[in-house]
C-alpha cells in the first residue's frame, strides 16, 4: 500500500489520504472533539487529556489522516482512522481500526474510502482480520457502511453504552477476514 492515496469523494471533491504525522496531531485533536461531543460513536464521554489523547490515536498505531488533496497539515481534516492489532502476540494479527469523518463531510463516500485503504493496508501489514469491538448498535451508517465493506455482526454486547439522558444502548462487534 502506498500514500498518499489519492481519490475522488462522490461529488467529485479530491482528497489525499496520508500516513500521520506530527503536523496531523492538532487538526485531529480537533476532529475527535466534534465527534466525543456528538456521543454517539465513540466510548470517550469528555475530552481526553494530551497523553491519552495521543495514546489513543497515534502511539503503536499506523494513523491515516484525509484532507483536501492541497490543504495537507491544515487545520480542516476531513477524517481519519488508525489500525492496530487488537491484541498482542499470539493474537496480534488480528486488527483493530476505529474512523472518524468530520460532520459535514459526511455521505459522500469518505468513510469508504477510509475503510477500503484500511482493509488493503492492513493486508499489506500481515493482518489476517479486522475486529471492530464497540460499534453502537444505533450508529446505523457505521453499521451500513461497516456491512457494505464486508464486515459481519458476531454478536451483541448489550447495554454496553451510557447515553446522555442515562439510558443504555447495546454494542455490536464486527468482524472480516483478511484472507
Ligand atoms: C460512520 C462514518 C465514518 C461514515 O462516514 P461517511 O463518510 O459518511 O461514509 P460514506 O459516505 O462512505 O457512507 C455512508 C453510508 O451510510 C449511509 N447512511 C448514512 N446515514 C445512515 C443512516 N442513518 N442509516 C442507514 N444508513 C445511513 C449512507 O447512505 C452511505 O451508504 P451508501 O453509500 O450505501 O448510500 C461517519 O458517519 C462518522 O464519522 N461517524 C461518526 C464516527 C463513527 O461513527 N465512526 C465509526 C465508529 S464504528
Amino acid at each position: 500500500m502506498k500514500f498518499p492515496v489519492e481519490a475522488r469523494l462522490k461529488d467529485g471533491t479530491p482528497v489525499r489520504l496520508v500516513l500521520a504525522d506530527r503536523q496531523d496531531v492538532e487538526p485531529l485533536r480537533r476532529l475527535y472533539r466534534v465527534i466525543v461531543e456528538e456521543g454517539t460513536s465513540y466510548p470517550h464521554d469528555r475530552v481526553p487529556d494530551n497523553e491519552e489523547f495521543l495514546e489513543y490515536w497515534f502511539r503503536g498505531k499506523s494513523t491515516v489522516a484525509a484532507y483536501l488533496w492541497d490543504r495537507v497539515g491544515e487545520p480542516d481534516m476531513l477524517g481519519a482512522f488508525y489500525l492496530k492489532p487488537n491484541w498482542p502476540g499470539r493474537a496480534r494479527q488480528v486488527a483493530n481500526a476505529g474512523f472518524i469523518v468530520a460532520p459535514k463531510w459526511r455521505n459522500k463516500g469518505l468513510g469508504w474510502l477510509l475503510g477500503a485503504t484500511m482493509l488493503e493496508y492492513a493486508k499489506g501489514l500481515g493482518y489476517r482480520s479486522v475486529i471492530f469491538n464497540l460499534v453502537f448498535s444505533e450508529n446505523q451508517a457505521a453499521r451500513h457502511l461497516w456491512k457494505k465493506l464486508g464486515f459481519s455482526e458476531l454478536g451483541v454486547i448489550p447495554g454496553a453504552v451510557r447515553q446522555n439522558d442515562g439510558t443504555y444502548q447495546d454494542a455490536v462487534i464486527m468482524f472480516r477476514s483478511l484472507l
